[in-house]
């Protein structure tokens, strides 16, 4: 079992409190939507974690880190297992880098590899199986990864994707990818801004 002496959990939960309250009013700020953080709700932050530590998961794919809030929860979630492998993606280096302030703040910078790299490219290297993957980035381009994904999932494993009740118009053929696929248990839940889960039922 692995503990971070650093890692203090009211710290931790004052700070991502903080660090979401101050990019909220960030974001309203921003006219242009890619300028924005766009977290997702902590209602979803809090499941993604709970998923994490439900499914004992040691392997673990983020992909749209942004500034790191998701990243924070999926790391608090991990903090006890051992053997971590949990690789947070994203395309912007100055988010990636904010993300990686963020963790060391909170003494979870150990437990996550923070990469700068886009996904679609990340997806056609990887030859990895992934306990968890947890899906936030351009619903536009999702359609590309949906044949790594299938690689990078076996039984067991649970795939996250978030805005599918705000935005369910961009992920509707992504999802369907999922739903009309035996392999996979698919559920919509509606916490934060719709949350999409699909677990893994066949090797
Ligand atoms: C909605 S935000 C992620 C929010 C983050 N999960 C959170 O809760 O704090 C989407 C992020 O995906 C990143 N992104 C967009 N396209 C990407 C791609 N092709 N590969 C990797 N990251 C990408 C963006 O730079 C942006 O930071």
């Amino acid at each position: 079992m692995t503990t971070h002496k650093s890692f203090e959990p009211d710290y931790f939960l004052s700070y991502c409190q903080s660090l979401y309250d101050t990019d909220k009013v960030y974001d309203t700020e921003q006219t242009n939507r890619f300028d924005r953080h766009r977290h997702v709700e902590p209602d979803s932050a809090e499941f993604l974690a709970g998923i994490a530590i439900m499914r004992n998961a040691n392997k673990v794919l983020e992909i749209g880190t942004s500034t790191g809030f998701s990243t924070l929860w999926l790391a608090y979630g991990l903090r006890y297992q051992s053997d971590i492998n949990f690789i947070s993606l994203d395309i912007d280096k100055s988010r990636s880098d904010t993300a990686k302030k963020h963790l060391k703040a909170v003494g979870l910078s150990s437990l996550v590899d923070v990469k700068v790299q886009d996904a679609f490219d990340f997806l056609n290297q990887n030859s990895e199986i992934f306990d968890l993957i947890f899906l936030d980035a351009e619903r536009q381009f999702y359609c590309d990864y949906i044949e790594q994904l299938h690689k990078a999932l076996s039984l067991g494993s649970v795939l996250i994707v978030d805005n599918v009740l705000s935005h369910d118009d961009e992920v509707r053929e992504f999802l369907a990818a999922f739903k009309n696929n035996s392999r996979y248990i698919c559920r919509t839940l509606d916490i934060g801004a719709g949350l999409f889960m699909a677990v893994c039922q066949e090797p």
